[in-house]
């Protein structure tokens, strides 16, 4: 079977994922409240997080499209040390997530569904035990930005889905810098224009 390989970003106008100074103290870097704020407001994500309300709008139902559409997670050690507290025992995710690492730590298995496996030997191996791990759903990269970087490089990407927010960083962790990407053509799939952000969906062309 086929697995569609996702990226699914908040990212800033000007092309950052993070603010700078990311630490667990500081899990979006400095400034970074613009990026994130606004998915806290929605129905979908606040269900996912164990909490109720929230608005029920577009947004919404696009966050609520990933979760649905995601079978297995592949994240980096930062993403996780910095989410591990705030997502608590019942994660959102709901599938199995692989987390890339040169330091090696016991599963662990969560409420809801969600288990991380840390994994040491690299892209390849993560996306291919989060390929059998996926059913017939997709497999996202879900961040950090070097994590993404990396996958973007090798050309591992399927379709790539920025939240582009309506604020400027100037300073942080961007996307689109390090390795070349290995693929670089792409076609647009969807936009969707709210005040909150502009969701662009794009597929790689082979
Ligand atoms: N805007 C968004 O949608 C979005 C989404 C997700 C995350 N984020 C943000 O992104 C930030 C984190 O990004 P980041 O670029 O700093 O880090 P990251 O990609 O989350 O994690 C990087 C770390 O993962 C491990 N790693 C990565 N590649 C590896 C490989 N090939 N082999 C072994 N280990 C590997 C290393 O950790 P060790 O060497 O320590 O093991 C590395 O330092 C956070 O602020 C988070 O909030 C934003």
């Amino acid at each position: 079977m086929t697995v569609t390989v996702t990226a699914d970003l908040a990212i800033t106008l000007d092309g950052c994922l993070a603010g700078p100074d990311v630490s667990l103290d500081n899990p979006g870097g400095d400034g970074a409240e613009p990026l994130f704020d606004w998915i806290h407001t929605l129905a979908s994500w606040r269900e996912r997080q164990g909490m109720t309300g929230g608005v029920e709008n577009r947004d919404s139902e696009l966050i609520r499209e990933w979760f649905d559409a995601t079978g297995a997670v592949v994240m980096g050690r930062t993403m996780y040390d910095t989410g591990e507290e705030f997502w608590g025992d019942n994660p959102p995710f709901r599938t199995p997530v692989f987390v890339l690492t040169h330091r090696p730590r016991p599963a662990l298995v969560k409420e809801g569904g969600t288990t991380f496996t840390f994994v040491t030997d690299g892209i390849h191996s993560a996306l291919a035990r989060a390929k059998a791990a996926a059913g017939d759903r997709n497999v996202d990269i879900a961040g950090g930005a070097s994590t993404v970087r990396q996958y973007l490089g090798a050309g591992l990407i399927d379709e790539l889905q920025l939240h582009v927010v309506p604020a400027l960083l100037g300073d942080g962790l961007r996307l689109f810098e390090g390795p070349r990407p290995g693929r670089n053509a792409l076609e647009q799939v969807r936009v969707v224009e709210t005040p909150l952000a502009t969701h662009l969906k794009y597929r790689f062309l082979r």
